[in-house]
């Protein structure tokens, strides 16, 4: 079967993206990624993509007007790549509503939480402050609202009382390297798909395939 062409757009180091990229060398898996786009051009996340083969793109928001017209190079680029899929990566801009009515139903992003908690950024600062028990992060579905899109899947990551922003990030962060590649396989094999403003699931897909649980601390 023809795998889904997918676009990553990052903004910074790009561990997620790499995450997607090792999964995707794997020649069952149902997608592969056809570029890497960054709005920054000294984004580390290139270099990486660049290590994987993987052809990259700079569109630098500062060398446009406004959002809409860097948005609008963006889709054009995506096109060209002949992109089916957007996974937003660490993309840190808030994207316009052009942009995510253009890509609806065919965007999705991974955020530090375990949402709807926590929308927006500092969410491992926040998530210590409102001393939670468990954290984790989330992939979903990109709409206008930000971070409040359909949940696709979720993985839960128990919080030390010891933990600080940092330690308690990167527990999140190898949480979110094993959920993204899953939830991405999930999508590209069409059974969690956007149908009418929801994330519909086959009804083979189980608990398990959607909420992944953490190991004891
Ligand atoms: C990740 O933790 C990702 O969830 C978060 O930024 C980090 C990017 O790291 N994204 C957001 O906060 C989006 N709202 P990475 O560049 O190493 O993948």
């Amino acid at each position: 079967m023809a795998k889904l062409k997918v676009a990553v757009l990052i903004s910074g180091r790009g561990s997620n993206m790499g995450s997607l990229a090792r999964a995707t060398m794997d020649p069952d898996f149902p997608a592969e990624i056809v570029l890497v786009l960054s709005n920054r051009p000294h984004s580390p996340g290139l270099e990486l993509a660049q290590e994987h083969g993987i052809d990259i793109r700079v569109i630098d928001h500062k060398e446009f007007a406004d959002r809409e017209a860097h948005e609008a190079a963006m889709t054009q680029a995506l096109e060209e790549a002949g992109t089916e899929l957007v996974c937003l990566a660490g993309y840190m801009r808030i994207l316009e509503e052009g942009f995510v009515n253009e890509w609806r139903g065919r965007l999705i992003n991974i955020h530090p939480s375990l949402l709807p908690s926590f929308r927006g950024v500092d969410t491992h600062e926040r998530a210590l402050e409102r001393g939670v028990r468990v954290h984790g992060c989330s992939v979903h579905f990109v709409t206008a609202e930000l971070d409040a899109g359909p949940i696709i899947a979720q993985a839960a990551v128990p919080v030390a009382p010891d933990d600080t922003p940092e330690t308690l990030s990167e527990r999140v962060l190898e949480a979110e390297h094993n959920l993204y590649p899953h939830a991405l396989a999930l999508i590209a094999s069409g059974k969690i798909r956007w149908s009418g403003d929801s994330a519909v699931a086959d009804s083979d897909v189980t608990e398990h395939d959607v909420a992944v649980f953490p190991n004891p601390l």
